[in-house]
């Protein structure tokens, strides 16, 4: 048996043995993804000069192309089969910004672990998740693909889902390999429109952006994607800077890394290369491994080789790279789809349970003026909106193979929650979009009967995402109007958001009393927003994103610098707005609950400490209520002064805790003092000297306790030195 065939081998000598078996051609074959499979691309993989697919789903298909690649090419090199499993494969689960707001990392692990057993048996190997790109711009309609703004929930998300996809061991048959994207700063597009440049400072760069890339090399990322965007003059898929000094040099990635959708073809554009043979170079010297479905590494690599441009010994690391990956999957032992695996866990109960357990954690109550919970026993119930009944949006942008037909839609939630005698009438009211205002009157109609309205609002699922940047950050078309003709009967009213990114919805936040942010929540979305609505489940979500009053805020983030003229409302020269509250609608970290807590106790221990020491951080949460709920204590720290500005409060620390009526939990953060380096004026990244100051708080903006410590000296260290807060409960 040939060394790269036999799995007993050590991996790297079955990549070297099978590296040296190779022609050129199928080398850089090993360095093509192609998104279909057409009677072309079956003759290629047989002649063994595609890596990889993406798209092609459904076992028979799949095992059709293994098979051709298995058993068809010389060689027998299986493919990469990939696909954007993003928030589930068939049980679609909430988007991940939804999931970010639960706060809770086992939920996106768990969420990613069920998305990889479903895909892997069905002959899916590869996903393009997490999207770990931080958004502080809701313009932007990718901002639905990830945690939101802030660097410490962003990487301790991406982390979670890298375990999860990939789950313990990547040789695992229900292991997935994952792909942190998009590398590097694609959220910080100009004007939020999407694919636009993106011109930050390296500081922004390696403190906002480049954490959850960390976070995800660390958890053992296999793959990482390289973004469409410009970067500081630099294309971020032709970057030697990003991909081979940070996250190489740097980081120690080991993995490979595939383009964007045709990202290097797209060098041309940019203007950095006059054709594909310059784009090929480009790209390649950067470290770009794989490319997706451009088609220009074929065009141009073996006459780049030929004529001496690049030396072989690029294509070649390029392709161990892949093939370390392939063989770490354990691709060349388990290559196909599993239908009898397929059968027992894609939409098993034990999935469809967790995808409304994800749903209800999802929820953020943003506002509560007594209104929440309903009573059940209400007699009659007006459900009113675009949204209200529709089965789509609720799967959001990447749906993967979800099904319309599985969504529970709020109007079937409410229904199968009250009891027969509870009329519950329904009215859509108006589209999504557009200026028809017809079905108003029936709306009110419905509402003028009943105890209270309920008014589901917001976007489609195809208005976030992609290619799917806003100019304005309101409800679109009349919807915001059928709020107000609604809310103007008197009856008191609900409202039940469904978007994938903050909403300025300023009217509705000042004046209606009851507001439930859901994002889009998957197959379960009805029944999580009907356990909310009538108090079965007490909402614990937080926001990962700040909402700003008017799309003139953005960007806006809590996580800020103070400024020299910090805003002061008794002084016109400050930094401020003449013309609207500078504050933001909703704050990073705000969520209700139907019940309170109290915060006491705050103690940090030791006062002084050395770099690499960690301070414990301890406090009373007692819930003071009459429900059991949950509440997410955050902790954060600002710097005061330092070697240059840093900003008014950094999320350091955070647990979700559950609590019955009365409970008491002491919480203790382990607050590692690697957390709180930061690059100083020379771009080292250290951990300073000086006071820290530590506060304890609900949101970002309800800060409860505060106190302070001191770290004695300063000291340089590795960004491979990653370590996250931990918390105790007792
Ligand atoms: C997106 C990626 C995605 C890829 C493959 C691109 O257009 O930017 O996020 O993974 O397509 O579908």
């Amino acid at each position: 048996m040939e060394v790269y065939k036999d799995p007993s081998q050590p991996i790297e000598e079955r990549v070297e043995d099978l590296l040296k078996r190779m022609t050129l051609d199928e080398k850089i074959g090993q360095m093509r993804q192609y998104s279909s499979f057409t009677k072309e691309i079956k003759d290629l993989v047989r002649k063994g000069l595609v890596g990889s697919l993406l798209n092609v789903t459904g076992i028979d298909k799949v095992n059709e192309v293994q098979k051709a690649a298995i058993e068809g090419s010389r060689l027998g090199i299986p493919l990469l089969l990939g696909l954007d499993v993003i928030h589930g494969y068939r049980t679609i689960f909430p988007i991940p910004l939804a999931l970010a707001s639960t706060w809770d990392p086992s939920v996106v692990r768990r969420a990613a672990r069920i998305a990889a057993k479903e895909a892997s048996s069905e002959g899916i190997t590869w996903t393009f998740a997490p999207m770990v790109d931080i958004a502080r711009d809701p313009r932007w309609g990718r901002i639905a693909e990830g945690a939101g703004e802030d660097p410490y929930l962003g990487s301790i998300m991406a982390w979670a889902a890298v375990r999860g996809f990939q789950g313990d061991n990547l040789s695992d048959p229900d292991a997935i390999l994952a792909c942190a994207k998009h590398y590097i700063a694609y959220g910080g597009a100009e004007g939020g429109r999407d694919y636009n440049t993106v011109d930050i400072s390296d500081r922004t760069l390696r403190e906002v952006y480049l954490p959850p890339f960390r976070a995800a090399v660390l958890a053992g990322v296999g793959t990482i994607m390289s973004a469409f965007n410009d970067l500081n003059g630099v294309p971020a898929s032709a970057n030697e800077y990003t991909l081979r000094k940070i996250l190489r040099e740097e980081l120690g990635f080991k993995g490979f890394v595939v383009s964007d959708w045709n990202a290097i073809g797209e060098l041309i554009n940019h203007g950095i290369a006059g054709d594909v043979y310059g784009a090929a170079k480009e790209a390649v010297e950067a470290g770009v491994d794989m490319d997706m479905q451009g088609d220009v590494y074929r065009r141009a690599l073996r006459k780049l080789v030929e004529d001496g441009a690049i030396s072989e010994k690029l294509i070649d690391d390029a392709v161990r790279r892949i093939l370390e990956v392939k063989f770490k999957l354990g691709l060349f032992e388990n290559p196909y789809a599993n239908p009898e695996r397929a059968r027992k866990v894609v939409k098993c109960k034990e999935h469809l349970d967790f995808a409304l357990e994800a749903a209800r954690k999802s929820i953020v109550l943003l506002k509560n003026e007594g209104v929440l919970p309903l009573r059940k026993d209400l007699k009659t119930i007006a459900v009113i909106g675009p949204l209200a009944n529709d089965r789509t949006a609720p799967l959001g942008s990447w749906y993967c193979l979800g099904d319309p037909k599985d969504v529970v839609t709020v109007l079937e939630g409410i229904r199968s929650k009250v009891p027969p005698q509870t009329k519950v009438l329904y009215a859509k009211g108006c589209d999504v979009e557009g200026d028809s205002k017809e079905g108003f009157e029936e709306a009110i109609s419905i509402a003028k009967q009943s105890d209270v309205a309920i008014l589901v609002v917001g976007e489609r699922g195809d208005m976030s995402g992609e290619a799917a940047s806003r100019a304005y950050l309101d409800l679109p078309g009349v919807q915001e109007d059928l709020v107000k003709a609604v809310y103007e009967t008197g009856v008191p009213v609900v409202v039940v958001l469904m978007n994938g990114r903050p909403l300025s919805v300023k009217w509705i936040a000042e004046h209606v009393p009851a507001i439930i942010e859901a994002w889009f929540l998957g197959i379960q979305m009805g029944h999580a927003v009907a356990d909310v609505l009538f108090g079965d489940y007490n909402p614990g979500g937080k926001l990962p994103v700040t909402f700003p009053r008017t799309v003139g805020h953005v960007p806006i983030y809590y996580n800020h610098k103070n400024t020299g003229r910090p805003p002061d409302p008794k002084n016109k020269y400050t930094s401020k707005y003449i013309d609207e509250d500078y504050r933001p609608l909703f704050p990073f970290g705000h969520g209700l609950s139907y019940t309170t807590f109290s915060y006491t106790g705050l103690e940090v221990k030791p006062k002084e400490v050395e770099p690499g020491d960690i301070v414990l951080i301890s406090f009373t949460l007692t819930n003071t209520g009459e429900r059991e709920g949950d509440e997410v204590a955050q902790l954060y720290i600002r710097k005061p002064v330092a070697s240059v500005t840093r900003p008014v409060k950094e999320l350091k620390g955070f647990i979700r805790v559950t609590l019955k009526p009365g409970e008491k939990r002491k919480v203790t953060f382990k607050l590692p003092t690697e957390q709180l380096a930061f690059y100083n004026s020379e771009m080292k990244l250290v951990i300073e000297a000086g006071a820290y100051h530590v506060m304890i708080g609900s949101s970002s903006q309800d800060i409860r306790l505060t106190s302070e410590f001191r770290i004695s000296k300063t000291k340089e260290i590795s960004l491979r030195t990653l370590k996250f807060t931990e918390a105790i409960i007792k």
